[in-house]
């Protein structure tokens, strides 16, 4: 099953580093990011999960929970944390899915035959407290994520949502932002204290 934008996040309940959780519950009421990777003890994979945990406190000022999954166990998890925290000098703290079953990899459309037909791919779930699927990415096994990449949507989408703007591309905090075709000018003069430009009449940029 393919999971789309804007659907629910499938609910499921699996064992985790801490403990059976059932996803929803888990979830709460703040933000996920829900990633995969192939298998433990594997350089890329340990470079991932290293930055995930450094980037703790980014991830907990945005109210983002990380969780990780791969196909091993939970033992093999946790001997693996160990070698995450000595090589990436942290100290892992988020729970990491053991799918062993490939239940919640299937659930999730993680598991790419024509890539690897037993482990996951590099897949990305950013869930909003509404349990909505905001964002989905796949990378590859041999590509590691960019992290900035990761804080940059989350803060773009957050964004999105507390003012009603869009992002342009390469869009960073700070910088100008699009005011979507849904808003008139009449109601972006009253909206974006700072004005705004028409470019084009379907092109319209503030500041915040
Ligand atoms: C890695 O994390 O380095 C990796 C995992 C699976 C296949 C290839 C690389």
């Amino acid at each position: 099953m393919s999971v789309r934008l804007g659907d629910t996040a499938p609910n499921f309940t699996a064992d985790t580093t801490q403990g059976n959780i059932n996803f929803h519950e888990w979830i709460g009421n703040s933000w996920v990011f829900f990633f995969s990777h192939p298998a433990d003890f594997t350089p890329v994979c340990t470079t991932e999960m290293g930055r995930t945990s450094q980037l703790a406190e980014e991830f907990a000022s945005r109210n983002v929970k990380p969780i990780g999954l791969s196909t091993d166990s939970v033992d093999e998890h946790n001997k693996w944390i160990s070698d995450v925290n000595d090589t990436q000098n942290t100290e892992l703290k988020f729970p990491i899915i053991a799918d062993k079953s490939l239940e919640v990899s299937q659930l999730y459309d993680m598991i790419h035959p024509n890539e690897d037909s037993t482990h996951a791919v590099r897949s990305v779930f950013i869930i909003d407290p509404d349990k909505k699927v905001r964002l989905t990415l796949t990378y590859p096994m041999n590509v590691g994520r960019n992290f900035d990449e990761i804080l940059r949507v989350i803060d773009a989408l957050q964004l999105a949502d507390a003012k009603t703007v869009a992002t342009p591309a390469d869009w960073t905090p700070g910088g100008e932002v699009i005011i979507p075709l849904s808003v008139s000018d009449e109601d972006a003069a009253r909206k974006y204290p700072n004005g705004f430009e028409t470019i084009r009449p379907y092109l319209r940029t503030t500041k915040l």
